[in-house]
């Protein structure tokens, strides 16, 4: 199958709160696709629509060619799904939770238990599977959540920003477990990590209220961006006297400081000039022409205001 997930036209409303708008997307199967937007875009949303949890206002989506409205139980028997909030059950072990996934899938004990014991050896859970979730760190608590969605061989696994929260190492750790899934399933996943979102993803959908913004490689989200001038200015000495300066140029379309160094944005090459002979050479310590980053594209499509 070309595509293992397919939406078409998806609406959600909440009340009067379009959530997601008209949404139209095709994955394509055995890749690890990264859905990215600011709080409150949408992505959540779409996941818990993808994974049958919620029935969207009008449109249809599909998993490996299941409808998600009229085959909803074979949809959840190929999918994984690793939500936005852990949901283990305290009450049980670690192990007990794996064991109880692997039943409601319908596997037999013989089957699921060696399974068990071969995923909580791959996510260094083993010394502690008798023991409860609550006792585990956030990392910990992570691992076993994708764990369990990996018991019964999922064709899609979604996973709603699985590093958050996570120190460097446990999402590494966790980055590794993904990156070792490639091209044996399909990946859908979210995240408010630009680095995981390149480091992972072959392609990468950024999103805001309910619709997509952009969508291409990391490469070809960047590229995009390439037009737009940013130049980083390091100063030596002076920096207060120089901000005035630089703020006085109308055609410096965004501004940025960081101590002695300022992070312009020009609207082309040709404003370098009057830029540099505005200021003078004296005091510059470092002048370079920036390549945007992830983060640059997400901000400059999304704005700086803070969401909800
Ligand atoms: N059950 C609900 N009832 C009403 N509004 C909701 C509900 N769930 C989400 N929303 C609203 O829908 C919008 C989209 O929420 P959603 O959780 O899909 O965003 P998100 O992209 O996952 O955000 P985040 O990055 O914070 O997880 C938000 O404005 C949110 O407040
Ligand atoms: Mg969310």
């Amino acid at each position: 199958m070309e595509y293992a997930i397919s939406l078409r036209n998806i609406t959600k409303l909440y009340g009067g709160l379009r959530a997601v708008d008209n949404f139209s997307l095709d994955v394509r199967s055995e890749t690890i696709f990264g859905l990215l937007g600011p709080n409150g875009a949408g992505k959540t949303t779409l996941i818990k629509i993808l994974t049958t949890l919620m029935h969207p206002t009008s449109g249809s989506a599909s998993v490996e060619g299941y409808s998600i409205l009229t085959d909803d139980k074979a949809v959840r028997r190929l999918i994984g799904v690793v939500p936005q909030e852990n949901n283990l059950d305290r009450y049980l072990t670690a192990r007990e939770n794996l064991a109880l996934h692997a039943r409601m899938h319908g596997i037999r004990s013989r089957d699921y238990n060696p399974r068990i014991d071969e995923l909580l050896e791959l996510f260094g859970l083993s010394g502690r599977q008798h023991d409860f979730p609550d006792t585990f760190s956030g990392g910990m608590q992570r691992r076993l959540v994708v764990a369990r969605a990996l018991i019964h061989n999922p064709r899609v696994l979604f996973l709603d920003e699985p590093t958050a929260g996570l120190d460097p190492q446990s999402r590494r750790v966790l980055w590794e477990h993904i990156q070792s899934l490639r091209s044996t399933m399909t990946i859908f996943l979210t995240t408010h990590y630009m680095d995981e979102a390149e480091e992972l993803c072959e392609r990468i959908v950024i999103m805001d209220h309910g619709t997509t913004l952009v969508d291409g490689t990391a490469e070809e989200l960047k590229e995009r961006f390439a037009h737009s001038h940013l130049y980083e200015l390091e100063f030596r000495a002076n920096s207060d006297r120089y901000e005035g300066v630089l703020r006085a140029f109308s055609f410096i379309e965004s501004f940025e400081r960081r101590g002695n160094v300022f992070r312009l944005v020009l609207p082309a090459e040709e404003f370098l000039k009057p830029l540099m002979d505005g200021i003078g050479s004296a005091d510059i310590k470092r002048i370079c022409l920036e390549e945007p980053s992830l983060e640059d594209v997400f901000i400059g499509l999304t704005g700086k205001k803070i969401r909800e």
